[in-house]
């Protein structure tokens, strides 16, 4: 049979969702770096290089500080079921899809799981939270920051000290604020939190970053087992003394995984070269931004397409003082197809925006403003694009409004910046 797969070629698009987005094109030159091997001092120099820069990024002084090979959830499941044993308490607070995720993992790996919900838009008094690890006293409190299915922000200030009075492991995913927001680690008394590559930092999917404390590290090392194939006698004879039960999965064991990005680069799997290469550039370039500039550039492009989104007469969905700077979501107008929007955007447009999930599906569009993404062009864009469309679907929006506004918005702030 003649071939006839034709070369790649995929459109360019503007990338307007809670991830993936738009990737940098450093990141994408870095992955066509010629791959050298896992063991060769260049590439395990660059392995240490990605646990420095994840420090900074994280705002935290662990020693432990690398990524998991895999999606966002693998880096989740990585730290929860290297610290779960069964029967073992897990708190898990709901505000959104993922929170459902975090408690699905839990319970996979025979944890007791309790959960407390607050309606989606919303999200929990920290204080509310901190009654209910007293109450229920669990072993660890797994909890989103940045819920992009409703777009909130958990606040988590508080709720750290509480769980160190109360001996509660908090662990947090940061995957969708990462890089976008600020995330103090230590400061926060944050015990283990996972990020994403695909969303704040730019980066395509497929590594999870994760840093742990050494409360965690306690926990990994007393289940510590290493794979028979590469054990030493000490080894062995160490695993006899432990009367905890090793990890379920093999992958996802962290003790194996921090014995591979440690000095003693014992092998586990095969590290996935031009991914790192990425993650590598996408954390390097947040660095030369600097942290609190890039939280104020996620911020003011959010705040243009707020004020845009508002002045052509749509309604933003859930708690304002809650909301997630990287993500916006805009209620659809009564009796408009959600989809038939999204679909004429993208097909006319190249603009792609996101919908929900559950309860919210076709109800909400969902708008992210991460990463590369995150410009002033692409805000403009996406906001004379949706006028359009919706005006094409017979949406009675205030014409011609949200471009000025948001230019305004832009305008004020460079005003702003020569008067300081
Ligand atoms: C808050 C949050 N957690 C976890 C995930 C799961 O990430 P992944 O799809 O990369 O496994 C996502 C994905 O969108 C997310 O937004």
């Amino acid at each position: 049979m003649a071939y006839t797969y034709t070369e790649l070629n995929t459109p360019l698009r503007t990338i307007m969702t809670p991830g993936p987005v738009e990737v940098d094109p450093r990141v994408l030159r870095a992955m066509s770096t010629p791959i050298v091997g896992q063991f060769d001092p260049a590439f395990t120099s660059i392995m240490n290089e990605v646990m420095d820069m994840l420090r900074q990024i994280f705002q935290t002084n662990n020693q432990w500080a690398f990524p998991v090979d895999g999606t966002s959830r693998s880096g989740i499941e990585a730290l929860l079921c290297s610290i779960i044993e069964p029967g073992d308490k897990v708190l898990v607070p709901i505000f959104g899809r993922f929170g459902h995720l975090l408690t699905e993992i839990c319970e996979r790996y025979g944890a007791d799981v309790h959960t407390m919900e607050c309606s989606w838009g919303e999200v929990f008094d920290e204080e509310e939270i901190i009654k209910e690890v007293k109450r229920i006293s669990p072993k660890i409190i797994a909890i989103v920051h940045g819920e992009t299915s409703t777009g909130r922000m958990q606040p988590l200030q508080k709720l750290g000290a509480s769980c160190r009075e109360e001996d509660v492991l908090l662990v947090v995913d940061a995957v969708a604020t990462i890089a976008g927001t600020d995330i103090r680690v230590d400061e926060w008394m944050i015990d283990g939190i996972v990020g994403g590559t695909q969303k704040c930092l730019s980066v395509p999917s497929g590594m999870s970053p994760l840093t742990y404390n050494d409360r965690i590290e306690k926990v990994i090392q007393a289940r510590k087992k290493v794979e028979r194939g590469i054990s030493t006698k000490k080894d062995i004879s160490e695993e006899r003394t432990r009367d905890h039960p090793p990890v379920r999965s093999n992958y996802f064991d962290i003790s194996m995984l921090q014995d591979y990005w440690s000095s003693r680069r014992l092998n586990h799997h095969t590290e996935a070269t031009s991914m790192l290469y990425a993650l590598r550039e996408g954390l390097r370039i947040v660095l030369e931004e600097g942290l609190e500039a890039r939280f104020t550039r996620h911020k003011e492009h959010e705040h243009a397409l707020v004020t845009g989104i508002e002045a052509m007469g749509l309604s933003l969905y859930g708690d304002p003082a809650c909301k997630l700077p990287t993500v916006t979501c805009v209620k659809v107008p009564e009796g408009i197809k959600a989809d038939s929007v999204r679909h004429m955007l993208l097909e006319e447009f190249g603009i792609e925006i996101a919908s929900s999930f559950g309860p919210l599906s076709g109800k909400i569009w969902r708008i992210g403003t991460m990463g590369y993404s995150c410009r002033k062009e692409n805000v403009l864009f996406t906001l004379g694009a949706l006028e359009a469309v919706l005006i094409r679907h017979d949406v009675d929006v205030h014409k011609g409004e949200a471009l000025q506004h948001a230019l305004n918005a832009y305008q004020s702030k460079q005003k702003n910046m020569i008067t300081q």
